[in-house]
């Protein structure tokens, strides 16, 4: 049997294997071997995602740890390539945007290992953020591209990948999502957070830019003082976010909003009650603009640009900036009623993993560079 090698690293990776390991596990022609890179490592941002999502222990991690980019890039590179000289892996499959995504990418690649990406073709146009240049030198060496959204398939087109090796797969976290609507209701966060369905926003950022930068913090956390005035806020903050807040010194000014419920990290199951039951959602991450769209629920983007614009053209969401107006702006047309519904887009129909594992089985039926990589491996 084909040997596919999952590779995961960080909390956004999780919720997109789970699906396709289920699906690989369900067809039975491939042999899954998961390796976590290590680079989320906290018990909320890392081990209880496996246990909820149902994702089979590891079969190794790499225990990487934080660093800067080039140091983290650097030891998923060379721990990375020990493991795939070891399992002789038949193909590499990445997901999403992080460090471990261009790291494996990479590595496999000069080993003559074909690598498919899921969620391929994103694009913010933004070449500050780490995640664009991941998706960038990802997108331009891998060999099979799942897509979530059409946009991502005239990217890659524009940028000379040939048709044939471009699936539009549909969404993958939505399938995570739909899996695990019912039994998410049942956790009691919303009791913990003291909130009621319908009556709280539920917020969340994390991206460099925005929490990175104490002037852009404090016109963020400002705008998030105006808005707990009106509603109740439920914040978990992610480790870099708590980090930044105490060493910006902006701890007191979070300690003074009685109405904002500040904890650490929510899991996967707590986050998907909050989304799907809060009045409305202020984010920076990438899969939340797609959460909310998949259930109706109003979405604000606190940065500049979006990589998922079909979130915006279809969805729920709404890309402000990080201005105190226009996120109260965007506030304050929700709270009047006066927010778009938003439709559910093509492929996020909870089959995505099914498609994905259809796809690479043939391409490995098909492919037959093995003498090569053979020789690389030996
Ligand atoms: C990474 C991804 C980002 C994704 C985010 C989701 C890259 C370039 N960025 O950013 O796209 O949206 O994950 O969370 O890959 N830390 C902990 N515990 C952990 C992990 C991190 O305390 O388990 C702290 C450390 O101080 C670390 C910092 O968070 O230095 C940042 O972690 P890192 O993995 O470098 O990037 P994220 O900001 O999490």
């Amino acid at each position: 049997m084909k040997k596919i090698m999952l590779v995961c690293g960080a909390r956004p990776n999780f919720m997109k294997i789970a699906p396709i390991v289920a699906a690989i596990r369900k067809s039975g022609k491939m042999t899954p071997f998961i390796l976590h890179t290590g680079q989320h490592y906290d018990e909320k941002m890392s081990k209880s995602f496996f246990d909820l999502l149902e994702i089979p222990k590891p079969n190794i991690d790499l225990e990487v740890g934080s660093g800067s980019h080039a140091e983290q890039t650097a030891r998923i590179m060379i721990a990375f390539e020990k493991v795939c000289i070891a399992e002789k892996p038949d193909l590499v499959m990445v997901v999403g945007d992080v460090n471990s995504t261009l790291a494996c990418t990479i590595t496999a690649k000069k080993l003559w290992i074909p690598v498919a990406h899921v969620e391929a073709g994103l694009r913010s146009f933004d070449m500050r953020m780490p995640e664009e240049i991941n998706r960038l030198v990802t997108d331009s060496i891998c060999d099979l591209f799942f897509t979530t959204d059409p946009e991502a398939n005239e990217n890659l087109r524009k940028a000379g990948v040939e048709g044939d090796k471009i699936h539009f797969a549909g969404n993958v976290m939505i399938d995570s999502l739909l899996r695990n609507r019912a039994t998410a209701e049942k956790n009691s966060i919303l009791e913990e957070a003291g909130v009621e369905k319908g009556r709280y926003c539920l917020l969340t950022m994390h991206r460099p830019s925005n929490v990175d930068d104490p002037l852009i913090l404090g016109r963020l956390l400002d705008a998030v003082d105006s808005i707990q005035k009106r509603i109740r806020v439920v914040f978990p903050a992610h480790p870099r976010t708590m980090g930044m807040i105490e060493k910006s010194g902006f701890g007191a000014k979070v300690k003074a909003m009685t109405n904002v419920h500040f904890r650490d990290p929510t899991d996967y199951h707590q986050t998907l009650k909050l989304n799907a039951n809060c009045r409305f959602v202020i984010t920076d991450s990438g899969g939340l603009q797609e959460e909310t769209t998949s259930l109706g629920i109003p979405c604000i983007t606190i940065r500049e640009n979006t990589e998922r614009p079909v979130t915006e053209t279809v969805g729920t969401n709404e890309v402000v900036g990080t201005s105190t107006e226009r996120i109260m702006d965007a506030v304050d047309r929700i709270l009047a009623g006066k927010w778009k519904k938003g439709g559910i887009p093509e492929g996020w129909d909870g089959r995505a993993g099914e498609r994905i594992v259809a796809v690479t089985e043939a391409f490995l039926g098909a492919a037959a560079p093995a003498e090569n990589r053979a020789a690389v491996l030996a």
